[in-house]
């Protein structure tokens, strides 16, 4: 990589968590800055149905290259004033193996427009986060964020090997494929066409691509090719907020239900080193001694989320961050590896606060239902036909579909609960509204160390300060 690398890659954190005004503070203070790419159309939806009183997304989608495309998406989701808080937010068009229209130009929109914003009025790096196992959603939104400039597109949690060639695709205008599991069928292929939605002539940069891993053999596995091969790792430990990689080899546990983890979880960085790809290292690295620690191990930097997620600029409502800073203050904030809330069945960190789903009570009082989809899996049906499962829907709809009874125990809604997070929960129309659920990392000592000197809450560019206060 021939430009300067950042030291601080401040998580890309879902739902929102990492917006675009908190990669903008971290990118501003010439550190790379990266918004969440997760569930990012119905975002965007959301805030336009809440009037965009700031005017921020439309001045953004006022940039886009087509704007017959943005007239359509205002004239559907955009509310002047705001909708009434107890209607409904109307939703995005699920995204499926056969790709509608519609769903798309929000995705690559909604995609745009958060980068965009990250990016306006400096030159500063920007990245983007993708979930890999959200594999339907990939093609659109990768196009939408390089169609904005993205200088990073960052992917965690599987084996990112088709990105490397989506990126040269997109960037040359050309239809760009990534391939989908199918429960119970071979692979599919969701495509896109770049010039069926922006004039051909359009300039793309070509980003560069970061793959979150957690061992050294996916590492050497994914540079081994140059198809496959990407610019730089992050390299993740299982302490760090979000999912977390599961436990390599038979599954152990401690008393209080927690995965064990052992040295063949640990990625060995002298074997990261051999690859001769920058890395950065994650988990518990948010503090000025631990980021000297990783660029004294030969890391190029390390990615922060949990002091990022907590500080003032991330997406989280201001009742949320309260509950955090109030916790954290008395020191009574519980983090818990929790290996069944995830659909997605990778161990998530899940922090317990009152009138979350995190809580006995939260979890009971909430109706199941499976609306924003995208952790729902293609399979096809003992008929023949594709269909869309996910274990946090009704247990009679999951079951009826094939899915396995011992996979439902425990599992939360997380589209819903991750919306709730940053104040745009769903009202449903008997009232119930979707109550948050947070997830954080283990390492929450810098948070409580800032909130000392900071005792109603530190920015993010206070968080790089301190951060980079020893090198
Ligand atoms: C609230 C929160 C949400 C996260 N969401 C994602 C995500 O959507 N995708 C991802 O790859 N990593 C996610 N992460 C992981 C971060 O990007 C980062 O790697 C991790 O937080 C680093 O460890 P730390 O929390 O100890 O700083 C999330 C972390 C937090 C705290």
């Amino acid at each position: 990589m021939s430009e300067h690398l950042p030291v601080i890659i401040q998580g890309g954190m879902g739902i929102a968590v990492s917006n675009w005004e908190l990669a903008k503070t971290v990118s501003l203070k010439g550190q790379l800055g990266v918004v969440s790419g997760t569930a990012i159309d119905n975002v965007m939806a959301r805030r336009l149905q809440d009037g965009d009183k700031s005017g921020n997304t439309r001045r953004a989608l006022a940039a886009f290259p087509n704007q017959e495309i943005v007239q359509k998406i205002l004239a559907k989701y955009f509310i002047d004033g705001g909708k009434a808080p107890e209607t409904p937010y109307v939703m995005v068009p699920k995204i499926t193996l056969d790709q509608k229209r519609d769903a798309q130009e929000i995705l690559i929109v909604a995609n745009f427009v958060e980068v965009w914003l990250a990016k306006e009025g400096h030159d500063g790096l920007v990245g983007i986060n993708f979930l890999h196992k959200i594999q339907m959603t990939t093609a659109a939104s990768v196009l939408g964020a390089m169609l904005a400039g993205v200088d990073y597109i960052i992917m965690g949690a599987g084996i990112p090997r088709e990105l490397p060639k989506l990126i040269r695709q997109i960037s040359k205008l050309e239809v760009g494929s990534v391939p989908v599991d199918v429960i119970g069928g071979p692979a599919a292929q969701t495509t896109i066409n770049p010039l069926d939605f922006v004039p051909a002539g359009t300039k793309i940069k070509k980003p560069k691509f970061l793959a979150i891993i957690s061992v050294d053999v996916l590492g050497t596995y994914l540079a081994r090719d140059e198809e496959t091969r990407p610019d730089g790792f992050i390299i993740e430990h299982n302490s760090a907020g979000g999912h977390n990689a599961p436990p390599r080899g038979k599954w152990e546990f401690d008393t209080n239900g927690e995965p064990i983890y052992g040295p063949k979880d640990i990625a060995d960085i002298e074997k990261m080193k051999k690859l001769d790809l920058p890395f950065w290292l994650a988990g518990t690295y948010g503090s000025p001694e631990r980021v000297k620690a990783a660029l004294n191990q030969g890391a190029a930097g390390v990615q922060v989320g949990t002091l990022f997620a907590i500080s003032n600029h991330s997406g989280f409502s201001g009742k949320t961050r309260k509950q955090l800073l109030d916790k954290l203050k008395s020191d009574t904030l519980e983090i818990k590896t929790d290996v069944k809330a995830s659909p997605t069945s990778f161990p998530i960190k899940i922090a317990k606060l009152e009138g979350h789903t995190s809580t006995s009570e939260g979890f009971a009082a909430r109706p199941k239902l499976c609306d924003l989809g995208y952790l729902r899996e293609p399979a096809i049906s003992e008929t023949g036909r594709t269909i869309y499962r996910c274990p946090s829907e009704p247990d009679d709809q999951f079951i009826k579909k094939g899915g396995a009874v011992e996979d439902i125990d425990g599992r939360k809604c997380l589209c819903n609960g991750l919306m709730a997070n940053i104040g745009l929960p769903q009202v449903r129309k008997d009232g119930y509204v979707e109550a948050p659920i947070v997830t954080l990392g283990s390492d929450i000592e810098g948070a409580k160390v800032l909130l000392k000197s900071h005792p109603d809450g530190y920015g993010a560019d206070e968080a790089v300060n301190w951060l980079l206060s020893l090198v």
